[in-house]
């Protein structure tokens, strides 16, 4: 059966207070929040986060993916944003071959518009970046994305992220050509953040 739609954002969406943001691991009852953000086609996220892939494999992707987590438990690489007891979106990371090379692309989501702007993904980034020094043997962190994405590219020189490539008009959006734009952080140029 489908969710309802939408599922209650409603304590998250009252107040969205950045320090009361955690990130942990999922929990069997995050799911029907992350069924319904993810596998949503017509969701404002979908627009920015990686809107360059085709939408119809993206979707299924999702399903897919979705799917896989009903039947998995918690991936360490992967956590829950956490507002208030609300699953707002979610954080991961995936380290870039070879495995033990110290490099590791990180990637945030927080699902609902109405919750951008207001700090969230600042500080979850923060939480994020911390929180990979701290388990990970990571030398340096990325951040992939396109050049229309201002609040990702913006929260991550925030942290001391610098651009580290950008590889011209190489993304079509909307019909619109952008560039792919690639940020980095080394592990000894982090001083902690907000
Ligand atoms: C990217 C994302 C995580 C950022 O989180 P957020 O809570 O919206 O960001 P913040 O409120 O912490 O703001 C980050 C920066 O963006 C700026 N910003 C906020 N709204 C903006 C807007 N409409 N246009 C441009 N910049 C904006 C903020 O001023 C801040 O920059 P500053 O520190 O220089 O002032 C969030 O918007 C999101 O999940 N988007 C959809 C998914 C996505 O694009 N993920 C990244 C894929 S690579």
């Amino acid at each position: 059966m489908t969710e309802p739609h939408p599922v209650s954002l409603a304590p998250a969406a009252r107040s969205a207070d950045p320090a009361r943001l955690s990130i942990r691991g999922r929990r069997p009852r995050d799911l029907p929040a992350l069924r319904r953000w993810l596998t949503d086609p017509a969701a404002e996220w979908r627009q920015w986060d990686a809107p360059y892939y085709h939408a119809k494999a993206t979707t299924e992707m999702l399903e897919r993916y979705v799917d896989t987590l009903a039947a998995s438990p918690p991936d360490p690489h992967q956590r829950v944003l956490d507002l208030d007891g609300s699953c707002i979106g979610m954080v991961n990371r995936a380290e870039e071959d070879p495995r033990g090379g110290g490099w590791w692309d990180l990637g945030i989501l927080i699902y609902d518009p109405a919750l951008w702007g207001e700090g969230l993904g600042s500080r979850a980034l923060h939480l994020w970046v911390q929180a990979t020094l701290d388990e990970t043997d990571a030398h340096v962190l990325t951040f992939t994305t396109w050049g229309g994405n201002e609040r990702m590219i913006r929260a991550a020189r925030r942290l001391g992220f610098r651009e580290a490539g950008r590889v011209r008009e190489a993304r079509v959006v909307r019909g619109a050509r952008h560039d792919s734009v690639r940020l980095d952080l080394l592990r000894r140029e982090w001083v902690g953040g907000p």
